[in-house]
């Protein structure tokens, strides 16, 4: 029995560790699943789902770029029914703890996907994507104005009734990160996803054009660590009782602890899993030895500890 109180809570719910998979870089996490036992994680976070099912991006839509990746995937997946038909029962099944992430192209899909999910049993929260940065039409990356923001957050809270929390993932692309948060958390959020990737592009020198298909894509990895350390930082500063799960970069338990530090209640980890599958489990033991040599007896002492004192 470790000497560690390791669990977390994102509004109503708690979690046995404050590691979690990041959306969309495993699924549902059935290729994970050969790699460790899921319940050895704190939750598995889902690929963003939509009403209907999706092809995404034309391909090629991955590059490598220093210290990081860009993505263009353009949200593919299977849409609601299938997801709900397949993936809930089979993550049930494993015992796993699960946040599903919901991606709507309106405000209207956003309530339509909350109602669909509003009473489906093994969901411990929901994570509203209100900022894949890989969408056609900028106009609905929502996360980037406050007014579209709120709505999006006031449809859901009205569709998912009060018992779910509802975590709002938030885009960095933005002048006032804190103005962003305000207004989810007023409009209904729980907690908060920081950060989704930045927008980025890649040239191939040879061919003299951009090399992935959507030509933009978003920028994940340990490039954009420290912009995921600065924004948990301001948010927590702002809204310290606000939970946040903190991911960007994370590839090890001493980053992993960075983000904590910063303010956030648990850490998702995401490309590194493209690297080491078992990242994810690998990261949860670290972090557990680092913050019992660091003489922590209780995980949450050691949310926001970069803050105390200054
Ligand atoms: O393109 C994508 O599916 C990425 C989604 C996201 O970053 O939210």
């Amino acid at each position: 029995m470790s000497a560690l109180d390791f669990s977390t809570k994102i509004g109503s719910k708690r979690f046995s560790n404050p590691i979690f998979t990041a959306s969309g870089c495993a699924s549902s996490g059935q290729e994970l699943s050969q790699f460790f036992p899921l319940t050895e994680i704190g939750a598995i976070v889902t690929k963003s789902i939509m009403v209907k099912a999706r092809t995404g991006r034309a391909t090629p839509r991955m590059a490598e770029t220093p210290s990081g990746m860009l993505n263009s995937i353009g949200l593919q997946g299977p849409g609601i029914d299938t997801f709900l038909e397949k993936d809930i029962p089979w993550l049930v099944e494993q015992q796993a703890k699960v946040i599903v992430s919901i991606a709507g192209e309106s405000v209207d899909e956003y309530g339509v996907l909350a109602r669909r999910l509003r009473s489906v049993p093994g969901i411990s929260a929901l994570e509203v994507n209100i900022s894949c940065p890989n969408v056609e039409n900028r106009g609905q990356v929502f996360a980037c104005n406050p007014d579209t923001a709120t709505a999006v957050i006031e449809a859901v809270r009205r569709n998912i009734g009060g018992e779910l929390p509802i975590v709002a993932k938030l885009s960095p692309d933005v002048t006032d990160i804190v103005e962003i948060a305000g207004a989810v958390i007023n409009a209904g959020a729980d907690g908060l996803a920081l950060i989704n990737t930045l927008l980025g592009m890649v040239i191939d020198t040879n061919t003299m054009k951009p090399k992935l298909a959507g030509k933009t894509g978003g920028l994940s990895g340990p490039a954009i660590r420290p912009v995921a350390v600065r924004i948990i930082y301001q948010v927590h500063q702002a809204f310290p009782n606000t939970p946040i799960v903190g991911m960007g970069g994370v590839a090890s338990g001493r980053d992993a602890l960075e983000l904590i530090l910063a303010g956030a209640s648990a850490v998702s980890v995401g490309t590194a899993t493209f690297g080491n599958p078992k990242a994810a489990f690998d990261i949860k033991n670290q972090l557990e030895m680092l913050l019992l040599e660091k003489g922590f007896t209780d995980f949450r002492d050691a949310i926001g500890f970069a803050h105390r004192g200054i």
